[in-house]
């Protein structure tokens, strides 16, 4: 039932594009295999909404809209900080016949609580990379990987609102290296009411790349005394 899904086409990314736009690499290809991976449970949640943060290029967005395709089409928005990004974002999706709703703003900044509870699969590959602390928070390429202390500077601003974003049952794949202290992520989200599964863990270079599931878990209706 589930086959292989075919690796959206990046033809129209231009060598000039790649000057401003983070270009797929392995964290991206782990994540496509992850969705894949997946692929069932995600068909299962009948996702009505999906929301990639930090799309870049839109591959995992257009992946992710093919996966669904032919079972359950979803509304699909991202963000990204990089206007660039929305641009061949924008392009990405039209090459493959999907339709992305795409967003130039910080995170989830430009929605405010419109999302709230709403999210079915929430995505992010964020900037992981450990740098200073002054590498973070600018708005061109570098924005792809810069991630400050631990890695974790940009990521450690969304995490707060996870549960909020997600509708119940919904789930929140995020791209990790070991710097970013996966435990501590875990616990984090765990005091949300959101448990974690490692999904894909795979060796790039000096980069112990993870993709990690987050399940907001669905409340039961109480069982009522006769
Ligand atoms: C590692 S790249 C991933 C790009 C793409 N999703 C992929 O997997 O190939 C991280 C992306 O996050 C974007 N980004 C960084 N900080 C952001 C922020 N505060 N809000 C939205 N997007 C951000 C970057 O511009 C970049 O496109």
């Amino acid at each position: 039932m589930f086959g292989s899904v075919s690796t959206p086409d990046l033809s129209s990314i231009t060598d000039e594009d790649k000057n401003h736009v983070y270009d797929p690499s392995e964290d991206t290809f782990l994540l496509l295999d992850t969705l894949e991976h997946d692929s069932q449970l995600i068909v299962s949640k009948k996702p009505t909404l999906i929301l990639e943060i930090g799309c870049g290029s839109g591959i995992v967005s257009v992946f992710s809209a093919k996966v669904l395709d032919a079972h359950s089409p979803a509304f699909i928005m991202c963000t990204d900080i990089n206007k660039h990004a929305a641009n061949v974002a924008q392009r990405v999706s039209q090459t493959n016949g999907q339709s992305l709703e795409i967003v130039v703003t910080d995170l989830v900044m430009g929605f405010g609580d419109q999302i709230s509870n709403k999210v079915d699969l929430l995505i992010f590959n964020p900037p992981y990379v450990v740098t200073p602390s002054n590498e973070v928070g600018t708005k061109d390429l570098s924005a792809a990987w810069a991630g400050g202390v631990d890695g974790r500077e940009v990521t450690n601003r969304l995490l707060p609102k996870i549960s909020d974003i997600l509708a119940e049952g919904g789930l929140f794949y995020l791209v990790a290296i070991k710097e970013n202290k996966i435990e501590d992520i875990k616990q984090i989200l765990n005091k949300q009411g959101l448990t974690m599964t490692v999904v894909l863990t795979r060796r790039s270079g000096p980069e112990l790349l993870s993709t990690l599931r987050f399940e907001k878990i669905e409340s039961r209706v109480a069982d009522l005394p006769v």
